[in-house]
């Protein structure tokens, strides 16, 4: 419950991303006017960005039903055709991984955002012959990692489509205070900032730290979140001043000690150090090139001299690499 409480309600409340923020406000306000459903939507970029927060935002903001589900949750046809069905006028479908949905039910689709139309089969062999059911208007939001992974009908079946950013330093912090305000602990000085800081621009994991601070400062301290406490705290849980984790560490290092920091394949590096590719080109990657510790190129993940600074590591030269 606490976790559903920190996310903002409604846009006014939600820090960052303006361009986006922006855009939906004039969309969701022409829908109302003319009390119609909002063109889908697909939100898109690396994950706690905020997708399924913006989501639950539009609906209330369109004075709408919900209704959440994920691409791998719908199984068959006849699920989605269950959702859709369900579905009153102007209400929100929210599908998750969109990415992942089935091929079969991703046909399904097409019609129902097209036409708002569902087509069945009924019959079997020279009998059988399709009917078209109508569906109310409703607005499917979309959501993935990353939009490349959509076929090209699916995507352009959406009208909006926004790429969430990763946070400024600026905005975590202020989330961060907001958060703590809505927790109902006191956090003084830079501490909101050096949680921010480390956050790798995401507010879910600011959220996260967050509560792993306040456990820190109830049982060592006084409750109080003071910067020395966060600095502590972080240093225990093993973030490092630029918000790397021990993955990271564990990234970075395999490539420069096995691989002379690259260029190493992704599946390569997953298989060193154990861990999902997919993880690690959703999750890793995405900000270790945004902050310039890796570089992509088409013979593989590179290590930057940035990230060999950064590690304490002597940079290789020519000559001894
Ligand atoms: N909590 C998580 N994400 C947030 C956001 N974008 N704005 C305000 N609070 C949040």
């Amino acid at each position: 419950a606490v976790e559903l409480s920190l996310r903002p309600r409604y846009l006014a409340e939600y820090i960052g991303q303006g361009q986006v923020k922006e855009n939906l406000k004039v969309y969701i306000e022409a829908a109302k006017m003319r009390k119609e459903a909002l063109d889908h939507v697909l939100l898109y970029g690396p994950p706690g960005l905020g997708k399924t927060t913006l989501s639950n935002i539009i609906a209330n903001e369109l004075g709408v039903n919900l209704r959440t589900t994920s691409g791998p949750a719908i199984e068959r046809p006849g699920d989605l055709a269950a959702l859709l069905t369900n579905l009153q006028e102007n209400d929100v479908l929210f599908i998750d991984e969109i990415h992942r949905l089935h091929r079969t039910v991703e046909e399904v689709l097409y019609p129902a955002m097209e036409d708002f139309a569902l087509d069945i089969m009924i019959g079997k062999g020279p009998s059988a012959r399709s009917v078209r059911l109508d569906l109310p208007p409703f607005t499917l939001i979309g959501a993935t990692t990353r939009a490349g992974l959509l076929s090209a009908p699916l995507r352009d079946r959406f009208g909006v489509v926004s790429r969430l950013e990763y946070y400024t330093v600026d905005e975590l912090t202020f989330i961060v205070s907001r958060a703590s305000e809505i927790l109902n602990v006191q956090i003084v000085g830079n501490a909101a900032e050096e949680i921010a800081l480390r956050s790798r621009g995401t507010p879910r994991i600011a959220n996260r730290l967050l509560k792993r601070v306040r456990d820190f400062a109830q049982v060592r301290g006084d409750g109080i979140i003071t910067a020395p406490i966060a600095n502590e705290a972080l240093k225990m849980i093993q973030i490092d001043e630029a918000g790397l984790d021990q993955i990271d560490y564990k990234m970075l290092t395999a490539m420069i000690k096995n691989f002379r920091g690259g260029p190493v394949g992704l599946d390569t590096i997953a298989a060193t150090i154990g861990e999902e590719s997919q993880t690690i080109e959703d999750v890793y990657e995405p900000y270790l090139l945004q902050i310039g510790f890796l570089q992509r190129s088409p013979r593989g993940r590179i290590v930057t001299e940035q990230a060999y600074r950064h590690l304490g590591i002597p940079v290789p030269t020519e000559h001894n690499k």
